[in-house]
């Protein structure tokens, strides 16, 4: 591809849209796919801010060669490497193939990785926090930001034009249809949030605390485009991805309640949606019923990271929780989440264990229980189902207490 997509004057964005990949990481799904962005600045010294997946960029070092031949330019001077993932760092092979003396710029974690993946030692210009590159009239500066989204992550600064290259931070699934600047995109809410939120949460999210000490270094920079390197390019109107990324950091979220649940002949599918219409009746205005075994995790968790109220439901199933509701809260587990109102119900044949083990979870990750936990025995009539307006109700009282 030689298209010429000026961020600004000098500097370019490259990137591939993947609308062949089902899954990213081979874990989450991608119904509208994923782009990949790499950036090419183009002064007196030659950057290149990042690659992208192997092979889903067609002539990707052709398309280099041809803006570097805008400025009437052969080398390529640098190759700052934000983040090795190899969604990102797919081309650096081939890159170092065609500009054998490109200095590679990145610190000691990076190069680590970069040798275990591509056996790459020579050309390392190795930087730490703060340190500065002068291009010739842009000078950048490395700011150090482990855990966003792996240990090596770091992001480059403009200082000249303002303008930081965020690696992961500030990502979003979803292709970039044409439009690669905010200000292209008239339906974000439509097109982008949702994905966003999934990918934050689903990605990032476990590194929170991190993303928050990233707001504290950039705390006072100015930023008048950031790059990131999936999703959209923000030049008009970068404090909204500020601002979102920010709410789901600090584990902000809506007044609306998710309720999930694991049902094996439809018992607690009829709890839930009984419980669902009495959040309904108490005043609750969102509300999201999904079944744990059609709907995929990551779609779970971005509900349960957009929601303050989570209800999880399982039926019992070999003594335990049901599979896909054990596997949904270890997880829950592993990402850390945070600052969640829970209630908790499920139904049993013999022995139960899917209410028991929903207690120790909720123990272990420490979210407040609006009610006392509902395990029902059997076929759930109205009788047993009454027991549940008590997680409907407290459920609402939390939500509207909660600041
Ligand atoms: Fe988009 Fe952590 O890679």
């Amino acid at each position: 591809m030689n298209l010429k997509v000026n961020v600004t004057d000098r500097i370019y964005w490259l990137g591939a849209n993947d609308r062949r990949k089902e899954l990213f990481e081979n874990l989450w799904p991608l119904p509208d796919g994923v782009s990949y962005n790499s950036y090419l600045i183009t002064d007196e010294k030659t950057a290149l801010l990042d690659t992208i997946e192997m092979g889903t960029g067609g002539d990707y070092v052709g398309w280099i060669e041809h803006l570097l031949g805008e400025h009437g330019r052969k080398d390529l001077d640098y190759l700052i490497v934000n983040h090795m993932e190899p969604d990102h760092s797919g081309e650096i092979g081939d890159i170092v193939r065609r500009w054998p003396n490109v200095r590679i710029v990145g610190n000691c974690k990076t190069f680590k990785i970069l040798e275990g993946y591509y056996g790459i030692t020579e050309n390392l210009a190795e930087v730490k926090d703060g340190d500065t590159l002068e291009l010739g009239h842009h000078k950048l500066r490395f700011v150090m930001t482990p855990w966003v989204h792996w240990p090596e992550t770091m992001m480059t600064y403009d200082t000249t034009e303002h303008i930081l290259f965020s690696g992961d931070a500030f990502g979003t699934f979803g292709t970039l249809d044409g439009a690669v600047f905010d200000d292209e995109i008239a339906d974000f809410e439509e097109k982008y949030l949702s994905e966003m939120r999934r990918y934050y949460s689903n990605i990032v999210g476990k590194y929170s605390n991190m993303v928050q000490k990233t707001f504290c270094k950039l705390n006072g920079v100015p930023l008048n485009v950031i790059c990131p390197l999936h999703g959209p390019v923000w030049r008009s109107n970068p404090g909204k991805v500020v601002d979102l990324y920010d709410k789901w950091s600090r584990y902000e979220a809506e007044e609306g309640v998710v309720i999930i649940y694991g049902s094996m002949y439809g018992n607690n599918a009829a709890t839930a949606d009984y419980i669902a219409r009495k959040c309904a009746e108490a005043g609750i205005k969102k509300i999201k019923v999904h079944d744990a075994s059609k709907t995929h995790l990551s779609y779970l968790i971005n509900d349960i990271w957009r929601y303050r109220g989570v209800v999880l439901g399982s039926c019992a199933y070999n003594t335990n929780m049901f599979p896909k509701v054990e596997q949904l809260t270890t997880e829950l587990l592993h990402m850390g989440v945070k600052d969640k109102l829970l209630g908790l119900f499920g139904s049993y044949s013999w022995n139960g264990g899917g209410v028991r083990n929903l207690k120790t979870f909720a123990e272990t990750i420490g979210w407040p229980l609006v009610a006392e936990p509902v395990d029902v025995f059997g076929t759930p009539t109205p009788d047993k189902l009454s027991a549940c307006d008590a997680i409907a109700a407290g459920m609402a009282e939390g939500l509207s207490k909660h600041e």
